[in-house]
Order: C-alpha cells, then sequence, then structure tokens
C-alpha cells in the first residue's frame, strides 16, 4: 500500500489534535436539490456560498452509477500493491512539487518526507487535463481510462453548471466569463486508514482547496467536517450526493463576499474511507484577483492580483494549515478574511 509511516509521525501533540466536543452534527449544512426549480438553485447557491463556502447537491445529474464505478476504482486502486500504486508516480513528469504534474501516489499531504506529523491517508492526484490531452492513463485496474474519462465528462459538466449558477447569483453574467474557473480540472482519490484512538492522529489536516471550487465523492463511513464562523460541523454522508466546497481562487474574484471553506477529515477507529475530488480552478498562467465588479470604495480590494501557478507552489510548499494559503495574497487590510 505504499510507504507506511511510522507511528510516531502521525500522532499529533496534544495542542494539535481535532476536539470530539467542539464538533456539531450536521443539521444546518446546506443542502441543495439541482432538480428545483431554477431561480430556487440560483439563490441557494448564492446563500450556501456566502454562509458556508459549503453543500451538498442532490439530483446534480451525474449517474449514480458512474460515481458508484469511480469509488469501485479508487478501491480497487488502493487494493493493488505498493509497486503498483509507486507506478503512477512515472505517468508524466517526475515526483516533483510542480502542481502540474501529471500523476503522484504518496502519502499524507502531498508525500513529502519532511512532513512532521503526518495525516494518516493514501492519496492518488491526476491532472485531468494533462492525462486526456497527452492521452496518458495507467494499464491497471484495467478499466482506469474508461472509468476516469467518462467521469470527467460527466463532472465537468456538473462543474460548469454550478459555475454558471454561480455567476448568474453574483450578476457576473455579462461582465466575467466564469468559466474560467474551470479550465482545469485535478482529480484527487483519498483513501484514510482506520485508527484505534482517532483523537490522536488526523485524517486530513485542516485546510482550505486553492483552487476555485471542488466536488467530492465520499463514501459512508463520514468523518469529513466543516468550518463555519469559528464552529465544526460534520458533514454526513447523504446518499447520491456531491459535497461541493469554494475554494480560494472564488473567495479572492469575490473579494471574499464568498467564503473558501476550511474543512477537515477526522479518522474512524474501525473503518477505512475512500473520497473522490475534482479540483475545478483556472489554467497555470491564469492572473487571479478581485474583479472589478466585486470591490468599490466601501469595499477595497482585499488581495492583491497573483498567477496560479504561484499560488499553488506556495500552497504545497506551505502544506494544510487552516485558511494560512490566503496570506499569500492578502493586501494588509484585508487581515481578518
Ligand atoms: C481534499 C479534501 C476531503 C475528503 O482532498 O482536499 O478536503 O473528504 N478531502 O476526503
Ligand atoms: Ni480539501
Amino acid at each position: 500500500m505504499g510507504r507506511v509511516a511510522p507511528e510516531e509521525n502521525y500522532l499529533q501533540d496534544l495542542n494539535n489534535r481535532f476536539q470530539e466536543a467542539e464538533v456539531l452534527d450536521d443539521s444546518q449544512v446546506p443542502i441543495i436539490d439541482f432538480s428545483g426549480d431554477p431561480k430556487y438553485i440560483v439563490d441557494a447557491i448564492a446563500w450556501a456560498c456566502q454562509e458556508w463556502g459549503f453543500f451538498q447537491a442532490i439530483n446534480h445529474g451525474v449517474p449514480i452509477a458512474s460515481m458508484k464505478n469511480v469509488l469501485k476504482l479508487a478501491k480497487e486502486i488502493f487494493n493493488q500493491t505498493s509497486e503498483e500504486n509507486e507506478a503512477y508516480n512515472s505517468l508524466g513528469n517526475k515526483l516533483s512539487d510542480d502542481p502540474s504534474e501529471a500523476y503522484r501516489y504518496g502519502s499524507g499531504f502531498n508525500n513529502r518526507k519532511d512532513e512532521k506529523a503526518i495525516d494518516l491517508k493514501y492519496f492518488l492526484r491526476l491532472d485531468y487535463s494533462l492525462a486526456r490531452q497527452e492521452d496518458i492513463w495507467p494499464e491497471s485496474p484495467s478499466c482506469f481510462r474508461e472509468v476516469m474519462k467518462k467521469y470527467h465528462d460527466q463532472v465537468s459538466a456538473f462543474g460548469h453548471c454550478l459555475l454558471d449558477n454561480i455567476s448568474k447569483g453574483l450578476g457576473l453574467e455579462n461582465s466575467y466569463d466564469l468559466k474560467v474557473m474551470g479550465e482545469k480540472i485535478i482529480c484527487i482519490m483519498n483513501y484514510y486508514l482506520p485508527y484505534h484512538t482517532p483523537e490522536l492522529v488526523k485524517g486530513l489536516s485542516a485546510h482550505s482547496d486553492p483552487r476555485a471550487i471542488s466536488i467530492l465523492i465520499q463514501d459512508d463511513v463520514g468523518g469529513l467536517e466543516v468550518c463555519k464562523h469559528g464552529q465544526w460541523f460534520a458533514v454526513k454522508p447523504v446518499k447520491d450526493a456531491f459535497v461541493v466546497n469554494i475554494a480560494d481562487q472564488l473567495q479572492i474574484i469575490t473579494n471574499a463576499k464568498y467564503k473558501s471553506a476550511e474543512h477537515r477529515v477526522r479518522a474512524h477507529p474501525e473503518k477505512s474511507r475512500l473520497s473522490v475530488v475534482a479540483f475545478f480552478g483556472p489554467g497555470l498562467d491564469t492572473v487571479v484577483g478581485p474583479l472589478p465588479e466585486m470591490v468599490s470604495e466601501k469595499n477595497p480590494p482585499l488581495y492583491r492580483e497573483c498567477v496560479i501557478k504561484d499560488y499553488l507552489t506556495q500552497f504545497y510548499a506551505k502544506g494544510l494549515d487552516g485558511k494560512r494559503s490566503l496570506d499569500y495574497v492578502k493586501l494588509d487590510h484585508g487581515a481578518k478574511v
């Protein structure tokens, strides 16, 4: 199964642990029904993006069979031997911190040897755009290419539908093409290991995602948590739903009207857990900053402009640390957001 971290590497210091008592249940995390009235969908998304930066989507149009196939494929991948999985690293670019590389398999956050208290998980990252363009797909499991190509087309259709609705909610249809925020799609499969005493370890450290929006399938184990105004909420699995979260670039272009949600994963005492996330973001050369439509004299820009490639490089260098990545572009008077 790959590099298994020695126990002392994933046990967390007392002041670093996720506190069980601080988490509320999920009764308030918004659920949006995409089979509803178009106006309701636009308004519900706009509200959720402002208040939570986070929601679950049901009746989203992506075939459930396809979501199940993706989870099944992920399960097969993480059941392979470590040699088989490490072979993914030679597809496309070599192992490096380059955010544009095609494939990376590893453990912890980014398979870095210098990670201290590492997250108790394995991951396979694939750059969908590169894999499609260069036609680089692994040969095993044998259904990889077929399942992932099909899912790519379906999840990108849903991602673009989301961006379209977000654009309407912000009133940007005639001035800015929000499709820019979904030009590049990265997919990460996560495999979380069980741990008999979950409070001693982390499944995934608290962070916000660095791109624009993330669309996630989780299995039925649970453990994902989202932070709203300093309060953590459990995001319990909803049957056939996607979990959607707003990421840093949408917070930046909306000048913090929409929130990039901080989230994390708690380990389960007995069960392993799978998730598959599609991250939508701009191309690497895109310059991103608050849109003129979103700033005014009363509401001055909170962030400076930045090339996405540089933003991602600092994200991977810094590691997962709440919403600290945004500090990289924050202007002085934006210190609090
Ligand atoms: C991520 C992430 C959550 C999960 O990969 O960025 O937040 O439930 N994953 O696996
Ligand atoms: Ni995330």
